[in-house]
């Protein structure tokens, strides 16, 4: 008998699930993996409106096909411009689980983001005040701040103010990369958490950079250094509460990748409870993996835990070096490595 581990069933807090053809690709993958997931609204356009969220609330799970109980949990984009009330209305309605932050140009499809965060004061207010969670994508974009410190400033010129001038927003920090975040967020209130990715527990910048350019792990907010990657990975091996699972599966083609000016973003949800189990393993603290990715998310979210479990066998599991069904030649993170565990079927 294989060795095992059983798992509450788990949530991915933070997921791109693009649209038409390659939603319809990438979709069955997290539907496999995840019961919920946290959508994000970066599409073009992004989505604004909870009219449009539940329009594309229905295409995801038209995706993930009939058979899937896959919940997914949208999120509207915030804009310079968006109107406080439908925000509030999507919320109050079930439509709306969360918004998302983009400061405009951080990342993929950020150009309708928020050009200052004094603008959207109106919408944090109303947000504050109806315990609607605002998930933060937390760098600066000024070209003066180099690309490797722009997490970090934000925190200091952006978050810090802001949660002064907001005390009762409910905040996730999303994809967090740094020791710096690691420590803001486990210093701060009770209303602060943030998501961790598959891939930032295992890759540092030297992984993307030293002896060639792997554009395949080239992400938004970047790999930073080693000891970044190391407070990360310590603050998950404690079992803090405040820190949960968000993979940022990222899906992009192959030939947007593999490009003179590349795509930011792994594509992870194909491996990524096997991914986060590795790493788990590696720092000997498996014992956490449940709540990591099924308990800490929606006590911050304030929705009820799944029931159920998924289990994993220790019986290895090769990545295939490219996912291409469909003629879309996605690579996935781990692209023909192997891994020790296997996420069974159920
Ligand atoms: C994301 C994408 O491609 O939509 N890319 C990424 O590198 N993570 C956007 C984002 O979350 O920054
Ligand atoms: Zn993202």
């Amino acid at each position: 008998m294989a060795e095992t581990l059983t798992i509450r069933r788990p949530d991915d807090w933070h997921l791109h699930l693009r649209d038409g053809d390659m939603l319809k690709l990438v979709a069955p993958y997290t539907a496999r993996q995840f019961r919920r997931a946290i959508v994000m609204p970066n599409l073009v356009p992004p989505i604004t409106t909870a009219a449009a969220a539940a329009a594309y609330r229905e295409r995801i799970r038209a995706a993930a096909g009939p058979d899937s109980d896959f919940e997914p949990l949208m999120t509207a984009y915030l804009t310079d411009t968006i109107d406080p009330q439908e925000i509030a209305r999507g919320f109050e309605a079930g439509i709306l689980t969360a918004c998302k932050l983009y400061p405009a140009g951080a990342t993929t499809n950020s150009q309708s983001g928020v050009t200052d965060i004094r603008k959207i004061d109106a919408v944090l207010a109303v947000m504050a005040q109806i315990g609607m969670p605002l998930l933060i994508h937390g760098e600066v974009t000024t070209a003066d701040i180099d690309i490797f410190d722009r997490e970090r400033v934000f925190l200091e010129r952006i978050l810090g103010p802001t949660m002064d001038r907001f005390p009762d927003l409910r905040i996730v920090l999303e994809h967090i990369t740094t020791s710096d975040s690691v420590e803001f967020v486990r210093a701060g209130g009770e209303n602060i958490a943030a998501t961790i990715t598959a891939h930032h527990l295992r890759i540092d910048r030297n992984d993307m950079l030293a002896g060639g350019i792997r554009p395949h792990l080239y992400c938004l907010p970047v790999a930073k250094r080693r000891q970044h990657k190391e407070a990360l990975r310590a603050i998950v091996a404690t079992g803090h509460p405040k820190f949960f699972l968000g993979t940022d599966s990222a899906p992009h083609a192959r030939c947007d990748k593999e490009s003179a000016c590349g795509c930011a973003g792994i594509f992870s949800a194909p491996v990524a409870l096997e991914s986060y189990a590795e790493t788990f393993e590696e720092l000997g603290c498996l014992e956490h993996l449940s709540a990591f990715a099924g308990e800490h998310g929606p006590r911050f979210y304030r929705l009820p835990l799944n029931e159920g479990t998924v289990t994993l066998e220790r019986t290895g599991l090769d990545i295939p070096v490219r996912i291409d069904p469909d003629g879309q030649q996605l690579t996935p993170f781990h692209a023909g490595e192997r891994l020790n565990w296997r996420l069974t079927d159920r």
